[in-house]
């Protein structure tokens, strides 16, 4: 992620779509449906008789992006509302059998999770983000770090390589890499563990470093529960999102190929 692409999401903070509350890919489904509406009522009305299928599929495509802009859908779903039933239209004619379709979307459901409502994609942690972190471990033996959303676990096991007397957590909502890790946890000899769920329903307090690489979106939040739950002088470390209005203790630029930044927070008595 470029630096400027960096700013521009800590900036935005949300995807904020004008129907409040409710995920952005639900808004931008809605969206769809309702563009296929006004083809399909066009189509009835015999206006749009003498075209083709992908003639209709282009103009709902159209509909639908005009539609999203002023819904203030995040410039990335406009493309996506346009090409989404053109590529619909065009997939459906290579005559697939219907089992590929759910497959696929079986394969993107364990593997993203509830992506489309917590707004936190799977990416993983740079080589440069793991070498960054290790060196900002507490000195002591036996410290407790955790990774919220930990994916497959790979940035534990960069970890838990160079310092082996940690303690290494991690939690993970999606399924496929939560089984990964928890696969590989139990061939590995390091002090590392791997569970399935929700981050939101697991305590911090008992952690000296808790990791965070999300997105703009749950930083707010996740900052009360840091400040709720985490013990003074423990110390939270986000890749890449700020926490609105709260200036970091430490920022780590990185020179990976997003050139990100680390921003690390120390928890004290009075932090909220
Ligand atoms: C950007 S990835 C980061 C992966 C890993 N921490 C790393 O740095 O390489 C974020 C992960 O957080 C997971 N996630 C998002 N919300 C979560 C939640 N509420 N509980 C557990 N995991 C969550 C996503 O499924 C995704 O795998």
């Amino acid at each position: 992620m470029h630096k400027s692409f960096r700013n521009n999401l800590n900036g935005a903070q949300t995807d904020t779509s004008a129907i409040a509350g409710l995920p952005p890919a639900l808004v931008a489904l809605l969206v769809q449906l309702l563009a296929l509406s006004v083809v399909l009522l066009l189509v009835a009305t015999a206006l749009l008789q003498q075209w083709r299928i992908y003639e209709w599929a282009v103009l709902q495509g159209l509909i639908a992006a005009s539609i999203s802009y002023p819904l203030k859908l995040s410039i990335w779903w406009i493309p996506i509302q346009l090409f989404f039933t053109p590529a619909l239209v065009a997939t459906l004619a290579l005559a697939l059998s219907p089992l590929w379709f759910f497959a696929g979307f079986l394969f993107i459901v364990l593997i993203y999770g509830k992506t489309y409502q917590t707004q936190v994609p799977l990416f993983f942690s740079s080589q440069e983000a793991a070498q960054a972190l290790a060196s900002l471990l507490p000195s002591q033996k036996n410290f407790s770090f955790i990774d919220l959303g930990c994916g497959y676990g790979g940035l534990l096991n960069k970890l838990a390589e160079v310092r082996p007397d940690g303690k290494f957590h991690g939690i993970e909502a999606a399924l496929l890499p939560c089984l990964l890790g928890k696969f590989q946890e139990m061939v590995s000899t390091s002090d590392k563990t791997i569970r399935w769920g929700d981050f939101w329903q697991h305590n911090l307090s008992s952690y000296d470093v808790v990791y965070a690489y999300l997105s703009p979106v749950p930083m707010q939040a996740l900052w009360g529960k840091a400040c709720r739950e985490m013990r003074p002088g423990s110390i939270f470390i986000s890749n890449s999102f700020m926490i609105p209005g709260i200036r970091p203790d430490k920022i780590v630029e990185l020179s990976d190929f997003t050139e990100s930044a680390l921003y690390l927070w120390q928890i004290r008595k009075d932090t909220e």
